[in-house]
């Protein structure tokens, strides 16, 4: 008969003990797959999750508002956050391991090292969020370093996090294989995102207009249109429509992220709305 071994997912609070789980496995050979998130998960996260698992022996999921990567004036404090409703989810998912480490254990007071890429970091989200790309890539850095993963998964919603942080794996020639995955959107077209819960009802039903636009573009493009501003344009237009204030609309190739004359080959067209005080993100990428 065979038995059933039920695991549990192991909560790992610091550093040395995440190291020394991830030594352990490396020396048995076994793979480790790993998702960073900021938690309070939905099924975009979840999504990247099942990749992790069903590729690697050892699944790590780490769950950490960094406040590196937010501004003075954003976020941080009001970032949500249900760890015990978090816990259940990767549970059911059965994740092998939460690293869930606290602000004091990743950032002891005398921090002083950073990692910046450069460029790919100056346009689109970095333009209006200087230092984010700063914060990310160095608690990415970190984590890497922490969880030693074969392979970490992030999602193709935040494109340019995606690039930057593929960027910094192959210019620091960090062994780790970076997986891209599509972004999960609700029924109604919205990219999931933890910072949803913000709007409110009437906010939620214009934010769709993003996905509306992309689509739009999508559709523009594929008649012929060849003029980023003229699409820019007409996708500006549709979202002011629906009370969003535009942060910026990009039409940029995909591998430097700069602003394109002419559309042709592949395509990144990116977005950053407020809807009230809420700022949301949205892409699509194009082979033309
Ligand atoms: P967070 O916003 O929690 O996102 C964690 C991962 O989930 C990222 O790779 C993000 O792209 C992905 N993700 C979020 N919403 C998604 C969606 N709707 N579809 C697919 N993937 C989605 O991104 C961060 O945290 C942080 O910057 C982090 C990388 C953890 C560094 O602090």
């Amino acid at each position: 008969m065979k038995s059933i071994v039920l695991r549990k997912m192991k909560v790992v609070r610091k550093i040395k003990r995440m190291q020394s789980i991830a030594w352990e496995a490396k020396r048995k050979g076994k793979t480790i797959g790993f998702v960073p998130t900021m938690g309070y998960l939905h099924e975009g996260h979840l999504n990247l999750v099942r990749i992790a698992r069903k590729r690697s022996d050892l699944s790590v999921v780490s769950i950490f508002v960094n406040p590196l990567q937010f501004g003075p004036k954003e976020d941080f404090k009001e970032y949500p956050r249900d760890i015990n409703r978090d816990k259940k989810l990767l549970e059911r998912e059965k994740v092998d391991i939460l690293f869930y480490p606290d602000e004091k254990e990743m950032y002891p007071d005398d921090f002083a090292t950073y990692i910046k890429i450069e460029r790919l970091t100056e346009g689109l989200c970095g333009r209006s969020r200087p230092g984010h790309f700063q914060g990310v890539a160095t608690v990415v850095g970190k984590l890497f370093n922490i969880v030693m993963p074969d392979f970490a998964v992030f999602g193709q919603k935040d494109a340019q996090q995606a690039l930057v942080i593929k960027r910094m794996v192959r210019d620091l020639n960090l062994p780790i294989k970076i997986i891209v995955a599509p972004t999960v959107r609700e029924k109604d077209g919205l990219a999931m995102s933890s910072r949803n819960i913000y709007l409110a009802p009437n906010e939620r039903k214009e934010a769709t207009v993003l996905y509306h636009s992309l689509m739009m573009a999508r559709e523009m493009i594929k008649k012929g249109e060849r003029n980023p501003s003229l699409i820019i344009g007409k996708m500006r237009e549709m979202i002011e429509e629906k009370n969003g204030k535009i942060d910026y609309i990009s039409i940029v190739d995909t591998k430097e992220l700069r602003d394109l004359d002419l559309i042709k080959g592949e395509v990144l067209i990116a977005l950053a709305v407020y809807f009230g005080k809420t700022r949301l993100i949205d892409n699509i990428i194009l082979k033309v």
